[in-house]
């Protein structure tokens, strides 16, 4: 038998083409005659249009239009009648401003320059009104949103009467979506019903479904392209108005169209990770035990929508505690509607309960790795289930003995290396590992080959590598002679890559549509073929991409050749059965960190990482290690330097821009260690793989907190901690 291709440190199959620049991501594209847009976008942030003077843009040179909601097609899946004043941002519908940096108007022309231009040449005339945009102003707006209901386990507020306890608020500011790659789209009316779009996306199905739904088409007649993707992180997961304005200035213009937005817009365009107040309340008996958790967070969404994530669900479950009441809120605000964030919700979360539980660990003078062992949920709280698998504690105990753990001072302050102080940190994360439904075919070739095709995304985790593995093992094929196609609407139904699951969901596809490959070619050579006749489908073995019968072995090419087939395509559809009725399924994640911070200048260096996943069968070691380092480094954003400002005189951001907000730079980012524990979960799926993209985040920011103050004796609960908090 082969060697398993699953858990080897295979090379991206895509690896070459992305760093020989072979790789088209959408703004490659060019279809014949495509014109460019530049947008306008409202300089206030609440008010009307009183007027567009589009004039002088119209006259300068190469300017094919100037479209807005004086002029701009209808889009039949706009409801006017609709009731519900929170239906999204209906882009050039009507003179209403929302936020600061709304497009009004789109600018096309032959060239960007020219574009650009024109488009500082449209005059446009407000009416301004009073807008909000300060969370701490408008707590008083605070709303509970329908799908987000109050939890209670046992007794509300319970840690209020525990013999130790603490209450405390944590917040997070608004961070931005700052990928290298800017978003934008495409846009190209074939005919006046027949749309293709090249897009930034996390789903191409997906964006077919809302294109499908504005302009009421059906699916065949819209076609998305989305192969490669240069980073997203969540802001890929939906559509935006500004890809729709692209769409409607194509179809009035009847020529292709290019818009990609600039650094700036990528403040305002693409959705944020929402500013969140966050109040914990713990508290424990004398020994450690934890008695109450109550959880309560405040999030800013936008005028026009309700965003919601999972700000308070790991309060809920991620320890053994008796009494845990929640609240999620929000706020809304002038600002446009945030989305999911690398780690969502969890992350902002995590960062609260994972500090309270080290300042809860600091009031019982314990060591807080022990007082997350001794309060360890051995079943899960919330859904009363076993865990399909859990080996967090293995996690804590290789993490720890990988940082050093033991050099830590339970004490603050106490270490010194070279005039800096230096202090130990950890944090666990926790994300629901999900798997959700999807299709692939698979096409064997009479040369042996193998393409397997699924609507899924890659944002950069090595998406096509992991599927080529699982097919390899699957199949017996050897891994060189398998291609996995994705980022087509025309491919099978997949889901967005988003969430941590697309191994799971498309990879269980992948490892399904191999198996009804396996069975198709088991009865056509039952069938027909003389050496395996008499012998049933179901008893025919497959090993190495043969077919097996007692002593009588036959290539799969050469039983498609034998059949003068020149190929098979089979397609399966894949999803799970009940097992979520009887386990609970995480996967679980432990973040160490050694800092320094200087004395004087209160400047911190993460000296060392370690972070440990819990994520069932690891497909690829090198990828994954990959995608923990990517999340990790936005985490290292989260805790000390990723921070959007506005100035609340004019609802706008001040560091909109990667001069000021400041991402991690290789600078930033010390040697990391990631461990893996690499068992098999028996059950979410045929490999065994649980997610990895958001646990790589969850909890870091509190693994930094936490070892500042072990550093310092000072307590930073406003991220990001900049040095002006420590001195
Ligand atoms: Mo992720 S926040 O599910 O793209």
């Amino acid at each position: 038998m082969k060697k398993q291709a699953v858990g080897q440190s295979m090379d991206r199959v895509d690896g070459r083409l992305k760093v020989t620049g072979t790789a088209r991501y959408f703004a490659d594209h060019q279809p014949e005659g495509m014109l460019y847009a530049a947008l306008v976008c409202s300089p206030v942030s609440s008010g009307r249009i009183t007027a567009i003077d589009a004039a002088k843009a119209l006259r300068a040179p190469g300017v094919a239009d100037v479209v807005s909601h004086l002029n701009a097609p209808p889009v039949p899946g706009y409801k006017a009648d609709n009731p519900n004043p929170k239906q999204g941002l209906k882009i050039f519908y009507d003179d209403r401003i929302y936020s600061n940096g709304q497009p009004v108007a789109i600018v096309v022309a032959n060239t960007l320059e020219r574009a650009v231009h024109a488009a500082s040449l449209v005059k446009v005339t407000y009416a301004q009104e009073v807008h909000k945009t300060d969370m701490d102003e408008n707590m008083g707006q605070a709303f509970q949103h329908k799908n987000m209901k109050d939890y209670l386990r046992g007794e509300a507020d319970a840690w209020k009467k525990a013999p130790v306890h603490l209450e405390a608020e944590y917040n997070i500011p608004i961070e931005v979506h700052n990928p290298m790659e800017l978003a934008g789209i495409i846009a190209h009316w074939e005919t006046p019903d027949q749309l293709t779009v090249y897009a930034k996306t996390q789903g191409v199905k997906s964006v077919q479904q809302t294109l499908k739904t504005l302009f009421q088409l059906p699916e065949s007649q819209i076609t998305v392209h989305s192969r490669f993707v240069g980073g997203a992180f969540g802001m890929g997961l939906r559509i935006w108005p500004m890809e729709v304005a692209t769409i409607l200035a194509a179809k009035k213009i009847r020529k292709p169209v290019k818009l990609v937005i600039t650094r700036k817009d990528m403040f305002t365009l693409v959705g944020y990770r929402p500013a969140a107040r966050q109040r914990i309340g713990i508290g424990a008996t004398t020994d450690g035990k934890l008695t109450g958790i109550t959880h309560e967070a405040v999030a800013n969404t936008s005028p026009y929508e309700d965003f919601t994530e999972a700000i308070v669900n790991m309060s809920r479950m991620m320890y053994a505690c008796p009494n845990v009441n929640t609240r999620y809120q929000l706020v809304p605000l002038n600002l446009s509607t945030p989305v999911w964030m690398r780690g969502p919700g969890e992350a902002t979360g995590a960062f609260a309960l994972e500090s309270a539980i080290d300042e809860l660990a600091h009031q019982l003078k314990m060591d807080p790795l022990q007082l997350r062992i001794l309060n360890h949920a051995d079943t899960d709280p919330e859904k009363h289930l076993p865990y399909s698998s859990k080996y967090l504690k293995e996690a804590y105990e290789m993490g720890a003995a990988k940082i050093g753990w033991q050099q830590r001072s339970q004490t603050p302050g106490q270490l010194q290396e070279n005039g800096w102080l230096v202090g130990y940190g950890m944090s666990s994360g926790v994300f629901s590992a999900g798997r959700g439904r999807a299709t692939a075919s698979a096409t064997l070739k009479a040369d042996g080959t193998l393409v397997i095709r699924s609507a899924a995304a890659d944002i950069g985790p090595g998406t096509a590598t992991a599927m080529v593995q699982i097919a390899a093992d699957a199949t017996g094929i050897d891994a060189k002679k398998i291609e996995f196609l994705l980022g087509e609407s025309a491919y099978p139904e997949a889901p967005r890559q988003g969430g941590s699951s697309t191994v799971s969901t498309v990879g269980s596809a992948v490892n399904d549509v191999c198996r009804s490959l396996q069975q198709k070619l088991g009865e056509m050579a039952s069938a027909g073929i003389p050496a395996f006749k008499g012998v049933k489908a179901e008893n025919i073995q497959h090993e190495d991409g043969q077919l097996v019968a007692g002593n009588t072995r036959l290539d799969y090419a050469a039983l498609l050749q034998l059949q003068q087939l020149p190929e098979l395509t089979v397609t399966t559809t894949s999803q799970a059965g009940d097992e979520r009725k009887h386990y609970a399924m995480y996967s679980f994640s432990v973040h160490f960190t050694k800092v320094h911070v200087h004395p004087a200048t209160g400047v911190v260096r993460i000296k060392h990482i370690v972070s440990v996943a819990d994520s069932g069968t690891v497909v690829n070691t090198k990828t994954a290690r990959s995608q923990m380092i990517g999340g990790v480094v936005g985490g290292i954003g989260m805790a000390l330097t990723e921070e959007a400002l506005i100035d609340h005189r004019y609802g706008r951001y001040v560091n909109n821009n990667y001069a000021d907000y400041h991402v991690p730079v290789n600078a930033d980012t010390p040697p990391t260690d990631v461990l893996f524990i690499n068992k098999k979960d028996p059950v979410i799926n045929p490999m065994g793989a649980k997610g990895m993209g958001e646990i790589a985040l969850i909890g870091f920011a509190a693994a930094v907190s936490n070892a500042v103050f072990n550093a310092t004796g000072k307590r930073v609960r406003d991220l990001p901690i900049t040095p002006d908090k420590l001195i």
